[in-house]
């Protein structure tokens, strides 16, 4: 398994509020705020495809993304002294994946209250970032077919599907998620 190494802070101008944004790795603390943008995106983005009435009981305990692991890389998007969005990047499990060669953007949540900022398409930049100082040569990720935003926000990044499927259960429910691939 490979180290990914650690990511350092970056500061980009915003321009839609002029607040700065501040992309750093994740700290000790974090959690809670990560827990809260989980569950706030996901009854947000998946209502049109997930039941509302099992999406209002999605909890998202903090110490579930306090938990780190030593592979994988958690960077948060912090305006205000707030944190707004986060990604975690790690090696993929994928079967047919080399692992030493390609990368996961596993983990990609903004506060709705922030989409249509730049906020989003920053992190995806920096989480990049990170997997390309970890060695990768390409990133994969898995998302809902119905999951329309982020499809959206990954093709206008340069992300292509790769024709691989399959078949995702939660909160009960079956949905088909779709895996899209970038050279890093
Ligand atoms: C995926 C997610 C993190 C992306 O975050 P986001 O905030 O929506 O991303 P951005 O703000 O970069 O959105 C891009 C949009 O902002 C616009 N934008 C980008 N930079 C901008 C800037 N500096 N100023 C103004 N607008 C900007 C883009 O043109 C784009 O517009 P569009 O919505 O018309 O396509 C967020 O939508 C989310 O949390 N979704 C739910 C959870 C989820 O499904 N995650 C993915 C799992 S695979």
């Amino acid at each position: 398994m490979r180290a990914l190494r650690f990511f350092s802070v970056s500061r980009v101008p915003l321009r839609l509020n002029e607040m700065e944004l501040l992309v750093r790795p994740a700290r000790p603390g974090d959690g809670a705020a990560m827990a809260e943008i989980f569950v706030e995106a996901a009854r947000t983005a998946w209502a049109h495809f997930l039941p509302p009435t099992r999406l209002a009981l999605l909890r998202s305990p903090a110490e579930r993304w306090e938990r780190g692991g030593t592979d994988e890389v958690t960077l948060v998007a912090e305006q205000a002294g707030q944190v707004v969005a986060f990604a975690v990047v790690r090696r993929s499990d994928d079967a047919d994946a080399d692992p030493l060669r390609t990368g996961e953007l596993d983990t990609f949540y903004a506060l709705p209250s922030r989409w249509g900022c730049g906020v989003g398409q920053v992190l995806l930049g920096a989480a990049l970032e990170a997997l390309r100082a970890g060695g990768y040569r390409e990133a994969t990720l898995w998302t809902a077919e119905q999951n329309e935003r982020p499809r959206r926000i990954y093709e206008a990044a340069g992300w292509e599907l790769d024709g691989a499927q399959r078949l995702k259960t939660f909160l009960g429910v079956e949905f088909t998620e779709l895996r899209y691939r970038i050279a890093l």
